[in-house]
Formats: structure tokens, C-alpha cells, sequence
């Protein structure tokens, strides 16, 4: 700001010499030089500069002196000579924006080709399961005329309706507008709903009931509120760079892991007659260049994924998703392959409504859309919020554009259809148009929420500058608790507690008692001293909810940041609840708030056991935190948590034996993902470590649970913890420097993240994929596996297209343009976007469509789709194992016993029945259950893998492949702590089946 009437000065006057020179000494500079922080280093400069031009001025005067000057055409001469130089200076600086911008233009188109056409768009209604809903989804938009079906494909403008995604309504029929609300934790922008435990925190958990009921519980609130789609869970980014913004809101970087999560969420949700939304349809694995423009770039990043890749990691959980029914997919940012997500006609209508036959719709993420009509022929469904190219622009690239793209043909009439009707069924699939269930809005439904404000009376469309409709938009509904859905704040703290890892416990330190118990203190009074070290252990100074979409790191950490965070309704901060379970009586308690370690040491000599808590923070990109852009800048705690740790745990208890620190140090981490932890964790007086996850509200309640023992630690970890970030790959590091106009992410690694990495580089860990500790010893023993026919042919069965349904019947012909017109008399909100069209000229074909390349190619179906994930025969049971599990020690506790399976590295090749490598991790998690053991008793644990589970992804066949040799299936506790293993023949046949 204050040099801004410095700038305004100099351009009010252009022609300055023929100012008076004195003006620059005038009040006016005084003004200027007031509020300019540097005038005083820039007045000498200033002077020396009219110094130097007056020096130059006499030297050329006494070079003259000789002879007499002939001043007029000396001064043309100069004048003409500065003229040129002026001109080549603005010829050079126009050639070179003019390169640069054609580098960026030429850099930044997006490379043609790399993605294959896939068209045209497969229809829905060809699964049995879904053929009422399509059917009666039929009977309604056969009704509709085409401004009320682009209706429901366009949502109305980002904040012209109450929810963050508004599609419009077609109240003629009954049909209402779609409320769409984040997200994968909670309720955004939701007042009195649960603040769950993140998707990390309930992977973390492995626990197959618990994720039903954590997606129930959102269902539930869900429709309470009158939201009709979730938007989540997530399971892109799956995590292939540990540092990304957004893997804490998916499960883990495994994707048999996240892909159970997923379908148990979803399975939950829709229980509850809400549809859910698989996201993001995929490889935005990073913050960093996720759009164009949000980061400087004409172009999205392109995440480059080859086919196996693609199929065997990320598209895995989403194949998942889809068999468990959900209802929509969320296309991504990014460009995949040089080809954006949502204009991607590989991956919408090849992989997903092809090859995994979805049945419902795909909606875009908020502006991925970057294309009218190739999007709508590439298999997009849904446009979200609506608006264009820029928020609140009122130009969007459906509605009006989608109409007039149907008048004039350029999108069939077909693709229209179904695009509504995939919507329209999913609604009648998950029970929507049942008014019992879900009143509509005729009858009082739709939300009663506002995500704009929490007053009460609100405006109905904040985002148009026209709106002032105003009318009751909170009623507050309590959902957390309700006879239907139980209690939900409970069900939040079992969640957060069982996501906690238990990853040291030197000498048993824990479970910590309540009271000093009689346990030895230097204190004179006897009473136990407890240090409590760490702001991550308090709540926020300025309030739970201060920072917009929680986009700050202070206090407590309970939750990333950015649109998959919700408003806390209470928090429960580690220190309260501690201060509430230590017996006062006999142990004192003292509160260290911050990070400093300035005098810490002091005060934790002073103690005999210290608590210190510390965390590791990220979010999705829109917000900024300090230096922290979304992604991480690397895997360590922040805010000086390693000194912190280091600094207690040498102090603490000011005891030292052999002139080493000892100490009774328990470090507690709140983190997103995977956190390093060399700088303290073989430190001795590190005594214990528990890794908390994102807890939500329950945070503390969780923590103590644990601490005192009330709960033996069953979380295993979703991840693998390296030793410095540089073990998780050259290709692990989140790019943060643009390579190119359209910035190059490759896969290269291919299917080896996480612990795949590991393993194959024989990199050591610090703690791996699966592992955790308990308050008890578990012991796996008597595996018994049984191959079962399946495996003795390599592909599965031809898909059967005599058990499809067929696509409803709907009228091909394209309407008359004259009903699309604007109705005479209707007011129309500024930025609000409307179906309708100007006039009836409008909607002629202006010159021809430039359709994009391989629209004229019919493609074929892939023999490896036929239901709902893919092909059927893919889930038939290959083998059944069974094995003992027995707990050993003194309490009660629950093991999560995990499957591994390694292919062989040599296989007898479909094609050519030579013997060929098979490239293919080391093992891979299959299979898991989490099960609860008395001590001293002992529990069958039964298994079973299906063909998919013991296939890999032939991209020459196009097809899940068994391969020939031993398959390998080991049990065991962790991806490095397999107890025992058995292995069987896979004999292929080799051929087609
Ligand atoms: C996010 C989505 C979210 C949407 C709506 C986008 O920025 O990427 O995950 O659902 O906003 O809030």
C-alpha cells in the first residue's frame, strides 16, 4: 500500500517535463515520502542519479567547446538516435513476450494423444441390481422437456443455493434440487454435527465395522440436514508422495486398504439413503499445480500413469466403490496422461463406466470442468457448482451451452438422456424419491442449513449481487445424538481411539496408572509430578474453529485443513482430558503450553514422567498455512517439535545414569501421515511413542483411553514410516517447481509406493505398513490354505452380456428450440446459471464442431467389465485360508491379523506360452481382520481371496491375468512381520479361458 501513490503520481503525469521540475519538491512528494517506508534510502539515490545526469550534461558541453555548436540539427541528430534506441528497445521486448508467450502457448497446450479416445459414452442401466431405479427414472425424465434435464446436470453457481454443490430442481415434476456437501470426515459447514476421526485415523484402525459405522453415522447426519450427496470418501490421492496436502482425508496408501475403507463407508452412508461420492477420479496426488492457474501454470499437472499402475493401485479402491454401489464419482483437478480427469474419455467412459460398469453419475470436482461440450462426450454427468472457467462467473460451460449443444447437435440427445437419468436413478436407487424417507422440498425437505452463514435468516443466494431473498436458512437440527442413529460423539471417540498406534513402549512403560500408586517421586509432598509438554496438547487460544476450514496449525491438532474439514461442535483437548483422569489427590500436574524450549529443561527435571505432544500439519491447497502450501514441505513435525522432544526427554526426571539422560518420556503425535522421527525416537529417555492420528472432537477422551489402559492399542499403521523422506523413493518428493507450462508428473515407480518401495530396495523402516503394538502378545499358527479350481485358468470367465440389463428406451429426437427460450416475465439473478436460452438463433450450429479425436471410433466393451467393479468372475474365491490366532498375554486385546500374497516372478505369458518375468512387488496386503482375543484363548481366523486378489494386469490382453507358478500367502501382523505362510500352485491355463 504505501508505495501505490507513488506509482499513481507517476502515471497522473505522463508528460512530466513539461511539469514544472519543482513539483517533485512539492507537497505532493512530501505526501508521498510520508507514507514510503524507503524514502530515505531512496532519496540519495535520487539525488545521485540527477547528479550523475548533470555531470554527463557538462562533460559533453566542454567536449563541444572546439567548435561552435550546431545546437538545432545536434539535437535531431540525438533525438533521432534516441528514437531508435526507444523503438529497438520495444521491438526487442515485444519479440520476447512474444516468445515467451508462445512457449507457454506451445508448452502449455496439452501433449495430443497420450490418453486413448475412448467413445462413446457407455449408458447406465445395464446392471440387474440397478434396472428398477433406471425404470422408474425413465418414466420421470421421459417427462421432462430439455431445459429441466440440463437443469439437473448443472449445478446453479458456487453459493446460489444453501450447500457448497446445488443442481437445479424440476419442481413440476417433484424432482428437487440436489444438496451436495463435503465431505470425508463430517458435515462442512454444518452446524451441530459430529467432527469424526479422518479417513487416516479409521484406516488406522483397520476395523471393518467400525468404517460401516463411521459412514452410518454420516449418512444419518447427513439426511438429518437434508443432504442428499456426500462428497466423499476419498481415496485419490491414494498417497503415493507421503508429504501430499490431501492423504490424510483418504484411508492409506495400500489400496486393497482404502479400498475396504471405501466400500464400508459407502456402504454405511447409503444405508442411510444418501448417496456418496467416490473422489478424486485420479492421481491428484498433490496440492501443488492440482489446477490451472491456482499455482501460476496455464495447465494443470498431468499425472502420467501407465495401464498396469492404473489398474493394480489407484483405480483398485475406486473399482471397490463401485461394487459396493456408490452412487457418484468426483473426477479430479489434474490432468491424467495430458488429458484433463473430467474431459478424460479413457478413464469416464472407458475405465469407469465401461470397465467397472458404474451405474450412477460422475460430477466434477469444484471447476475441474475446463470443457462444454467434450466433457459431456468424454462421460462427464454432472457440472459442479456449475459456474465456468472462474468462480461466481455466471458463464457456465453447461447450462445455457449444454441446451444450446443439444439443439444444434453437437451432444446427441442419447448422451443428455442419460447423463440425467444416471442422476435421477441413483436417486430412486438409494431411496430419494421416497417421500417417508426423504420429504422433498415441496413438503418441507431439502437442507436446513446454510453453508454461508450461522444466523439464523440468511439469503437463499449469496453468490448472486442480486439476491435478496432472504428466509430462515439454520434450524439448528441436533444430529449427534438421536434414537435412530445413537451416540455419535461416542462413536467418535472409539473411532479416534482405536486409530491410535502404539509404535514404543520401552519397558512397558505404558499404560500409565491414574494415581501415584505408590510409584517412586523425589517430591516432598509424595505426589506424582506430570509434565504436560507441547501445545499440540492445548486447544487453541482464539477458538476451536478459528481458522476458515480449520486452515492453521494451533493447538491441538484434531484435523487437516480445506474443504474435507468440518466445524468442531467441542474438542476435547488431550491436556483436559488429562487433567480430568489424573487423581488429583496424588499426582500434580503442570502445563508446559508451548513449543519453546527455553527453560523447559528446568521443568521437566522437575517431573517424573512428561507427556510431550507434538504435530505435523497439511490441507488441501486453496489455504496457506505459513510456508506450508496444502502439501507438506517435508515429513518432520513441526513448529519445533523435535527440539521440544529432545529437550524433555533429556531433562525430564534430571535423572542420568552413566551418563546417559534417563527418563520417563512418552511422546503423543497428532500427523496426516507418515512422520519422521530420527531426531528422538532411540533417544533413552523416549521411553514410549503413540501416534494419535487426526482424532477429531474426542481427541483427548481417545488419548486417556489408551494412556491409562481403559483400551488395549489395536491401531496399526495405514503406512510405512521411513527413516528420512529420501527412503520413500526419487519419485516420493511432491514437485514444487513448475517443469513445464503444463507441469510432468510421471509414475515411474509404478506399483511400487509405500511399502512396496521398501521392499523391493530392501530399505529398512523404522516402523512399517501394518505395524503396532499391543498391551498383549499375539501367536498365529496352523495356516491352512485351500485352492479352490479358479486358479487353474488364467483369465476369468467371457462376460455374459445376456445378464445385462438393457438401457431404457427414451426419445432420440431433438426438441423444439422454442421451448428452451427464456419464459417471458421470469426474473433472472445475476451469476445464477440458468438452462435457458436467449433465443431460438442462438441455438443454431455456428460453423462445424471440432469434435475431439477418436469421437468417430466406435470402441468395443472390454471383456474385463460386466458388473458393478469390473468383471464378475474377478470376485470368485480362488483360494480359503484359516489359521488360529491366540493371545498370549495377560489382557485382553485385539490383533489385526493381515494376508499377504506374492505372485511368482515367473509366469507362463497368455500370449505367447513362453516363460516370461513378471514383475511384481515383493508381497501385498490381500486381506485383513481385526479380531478380539481373551487372554489365553485362542480364535480361527477364515480368509478368503478371489481371482482378482491373485491376478495381476496383462495391458496386452487387457485383462486380470493369473499368472502360472507358486503364489506365496503369508499371515502375519505387519507387511515386515509375517508368522506364517504357506504357498500353492497357480496353474493357468494359458490361452482364453
Ligand atoms: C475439493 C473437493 C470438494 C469440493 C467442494 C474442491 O476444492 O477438491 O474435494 O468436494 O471442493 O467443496
Amino acid at each position: 500500500m504505501p508505495l501505490k501513490p507513488l506509482v499513481a503520481y507517476e502515471l497522473d503525469r505522463p508528460f512530466s517535463d513539461q511539469q514544472p521540475r519543482h513539483s517533485l519538491d512539492s507537497d505532493d512528494s512530501h505526501a508521498v515520502d510520508e507514507l514510503d517506508p524507503l524514502r530515505d534510502s531512496k532519496r540519495p539515490y535520487r539525488d545521485n542519479a540527477s547528479h550523475s545526469l548533470r555531470s554527463i550534461f557538462h562533460s559533453e558541453k566542454h567536449a563541444l567547446l572546439g567548435s561552435p555548436p550546431r545546437r538545432s540539427s545536434r539535437r535531431w541528430s540525438r533525438l533521432r538516435f534516441c528514437c531508435y534506441l526507444f523503438f529497438l528497445v520495444i521491438v526487442t521486448i515485444f519479440l520476447l513476450l512474444s516468445a515467451g508467450g508462445l512457449w507457454v502457448y506451445k508448452a502449455g497446450a496439452s501433449h495430443d494423444g497420450e490418453s486413448e479416445p475412448w467413445y462413446p459414452s457407455p449408458r447406465g442401466g445395464t446392471v440387474q441390481l440397478w434396472s428398477r431405479s433406471y425404470r422408474r427414472a425413465a418414466e420421470l425424465v421421459g417427462q421432462m422437456t430439455l431445459v429441466e434435464k440440463v437443469n439437473i446436470t448443472t449445478g446453479t453457481g458456487w453459493s446460489m443455493g444453501l450447500c457448497v454443490g446445488n443442481t437445479g430442481p424440476v419442481d413440476r415434476l417433484g424432482f428437487p434440487s440436489l444438496c451436495l456437501q463435503d465431505g470425508p470426515l463430517g458435515l462442512r459447514f454444518v452446524d451441530n454435527a459430529t467432527a469424526l476421526p479422518a479417513g487416516i485415523t479409521i484406516a488406522a484402525s483397520w476395523n471393518k465395522q467400525l468404517m460401516y459405522d463411521r459412514g452410518r453415522a454420516q449418512g444419518l447426519e447427513a439426511r438429518l440436514k437434508g443432504i442428499n450427496v456426500i462428497l466423499g470418501p476419498s481415496v485419490g490421492p491414494l498417497g503415493r508422495l507421503p508429504a501430499g496436502g490431501r492423504n490424510w482425508e483418504g484411508f492409506s496408501a495400500d489400496p486393497v486398504l482404502a479400498g475396504t475403507a471405501a466400500a464400508r463407508t459407502i456402504h454405511g452412508i447409503q444405508s442411510q439413503s444418501v448417496m456418496a461420492t467416490i473422489k478424486h477420479f485420479v492421481g491428484n496426488e498433490q496440492e501443488h499445480f492440482r489446477q490451472s492457474w491456482e499455482w501460476g501454470t496455464p495447465n494443470a499437472l498431468s499425472s502420467n500413469i501407465d495401464d498396469r499402475t492404473l489398474h493394480e493401485l489407484y483405480a483398485w479402491p475406486f473399482a471397490e466403490a463401485i461394487r459396493a454401489g456408490v452412487a457418484s464419482v468426483m473426477c479430479s483437478y489434474n490432468q491424467v496422461n495430458n488429458s484433463y480427469a473430467c474431459q478424460n474419455s479413457k478413464l469416464m467412459n472407458g475405465i469407469f463406466k465401461d470397465e467397472l460398469g458404474f451405474q450412477g453419475f460422475v460430477q466434477s470436482d469444484w471447476l475441474a470442468q475446463r470443457s462444454g461440450v467434450a466433457s459431456a462426450l468424454a462421460g462427464l454427468d454432472m457440472s459442479m457448482p456449475g459456474d465456468g472457467l472462474g468462480w461466481q462467473d455466471g458463464k457456465s460451460l453447461w447450462g445455457s451451452e449444454l441446451t444450446k449443444a443439444v439443439l444444434n447437435s453437437s451432444v446427441p440427445v442419447e448422451r443428455l438422456d442419460d447423463m440425467v437419468l444416471r442422476i435421477v436413478a441413483a436417486w430412486y436407487q438409494h431411496g430419494q424419491g421416497d417421500d417417508r424417507r426423504w420429504p422433498n422440498t415441496t413438503l418441507g425437505g431439502g437442507p436446513n442449513f446454510s453453508s454461508w452463514t450461522n444466523d439464523e435468516v440468511g439469503n437463499l443466494h449469496p453468490g448472486s449481487p442480486d439476491s435478496k431473498d432472504t428466509s430462515i436458512v439454520n434450524k439448528y437440527v441436533p444430529v449427534r445424538q438421536t434414537a435412530e442413529g445413537g451416540n455419535h460423539d461416542a462413536l467418535a471417540r472409539r473411532i479416534a481411539t482405536e486409530g491410535i498406534v502404539l509404535v514404543k513402549n520401552e519397558g512397558g512403560i505404558l499404560p500409565i496408572p491414574r494415581s501415584a500408586n505408590g510409584l517412586a517421586t523425589k517430591a516432598k509432598d509424595g505426589k506424582l509430578r506430570v509434565g504436560i509438554f507441547g501445545e499440540d496438547a492445548y486447544p487453541n487460544p482464539k477458538g476451536n474453529n478459528a481458522c476458515p476450514d480449520r486452515g492453521c496449525n494451533e493447538g491441538t491438532l484434531a484435523m487437516g485443513w480445506g474443504s474435507g474439514a468440518v466445524e468442531l461442535p467441542y474438542l476435547v483437548s488431550p491436556a483436559e482430558a488429562l487433567h480430568e483422569e489424573f487423581d488429583n489427590a496424588t499426582v500434580q500436574v503442570t502445563d508446559w503450553k508451548t513449543n519453546s524450549v527455553r527453560k523447559v529443561d528446568g521443568t521437566a527435571a522437575a517431573q517424573d514422567l512428561c507427556l510431550v505432544f507434538i504435530n505435523s500439519d497439511a490441507g488441501e491447497g486453496f489455504i496457506r498455512w505459513k510456508t506450508v502450501m496444502g502439501d507438506r514441505n517435508d515429513l518432520l513435525p513441526q513448529k519445533g517439535g523435535d527440539e521440544l522432544v529432545r529437550e524433555v526427554a533429556a531433562n525430564c526426571g534430571g535423572r542420568t545414569e552413566g551418563g546417559e539422560a534417563v527418563s520417563d518420556t512418552i511422546v503423543v503425535l497428532h500427523t496426516v501421515g507418515p512422520t519422521v522421527l530420527e531426531r528422538w525416537i532411540d533417544l533413552p529417555g523416549v521411553m514410549g511413542v503413540l501416534i494419535a492420528h487426526l482424532p477429531g472432537q474426542e481427541s483427548g477422551n481417545a488419548l486417556t483411553d489408551v494412556l491409562f489402559g481403559d483400551y488395549n492399542p489395536s491401531g496399526r499403521l495405514p503406512y510405512t514410516i521411513g527413516k528420512s523422506e529420501d527412503d520413500y523413493g526419487l519419485d516420493s518428493k511432491i514437485l514444487t517447481f513448475p517443469n513445464g507450462a503444463t507441469p510432468q508428473q510421471n509414475f515411474t515407480e509404478g506399483l511400487y509406493v509405500d511399502y512396496r518401495y521398501f521392499d523391493k530396495h530392501n530399505i529398512t523402516p523404522r516402523y512399517e505398513f501394518g505395524y503396532g503394538l499391543s498391551y498383549t502378545t499375539f501367536k498365529l499358527s496352523g495356516l491352512f490354505i485351500h485352492p479352490l479350481s479358479v486358479v487353474n485358468t488364467s483369465l476369468p470367465a467371457p462376460r455374459s452380456y445376456s445378464d445385462d440389463a438393457v438401457p431404457p428406451h427414451m426419445d432420440p429426437r431433438v426438441p423444439d428450440p422454442e421451448a428452451a427460450v427464456w419464459p417471458q416475465g421470469m426474473r433472472r439473478l445475476a451469476k445464477y446459471v440458468y438452462p435457458y436460452i436467449d433465443d431460438v438463433e442462438s441455438a443454431k450450429p455456428n460453423g462445424k464442431y471440432d469434435y475431439p479425436k477418436g469421437y468417430d471410433h466406435y470402441h468395443k466393451s472390454t471383456e474385463a467389465g460386466g458388473g458393478e467393479g469390473g468383471n464378475p468372475d474377478l470376485f470368485t474365491t480362488a483360494a480359503s485360508l484359516q489359521l488360529s490366532l491366540t493371545n498370549t498375554g495377560e489382557v485382553v486385546g485385539e490383533a489385526v491379523v493381515q494376508i499377504y500374497v506374492s505372485l511368482p516372478s515367473t509366469t507362463l505369458d497368455v500370449i505367447s506360452n513362453l516363460t516370461v518375468a513378471l514383475d511384481t512387488p515383493v508381497r501385498q496386503l490381500r486381506a485383513f481382520e481385526k479380531v478380539l482375543v481373551e487372554p489365553g484363548s485362542r480364535s480361527q481366523v477364515r480368509f478368503s481371496l478371489s481371482r482378482k486378489d491373485v491376478s495381476y494386469w496383462d495391458v496386452r490382453v487387457q485383462k486380470w491375468v493369473v499368472p502360472t507358478g507358486e503364489l506365496r500367502v503369508c499371515a502375519g501382523f505387519s507387511s515386515r512381520d509375517v508368522r506364517q505362510c504357506g504357498s500353492f500352485e497357480l496353474v493357468g491355463g494359458g490361452g482364453w479361458s
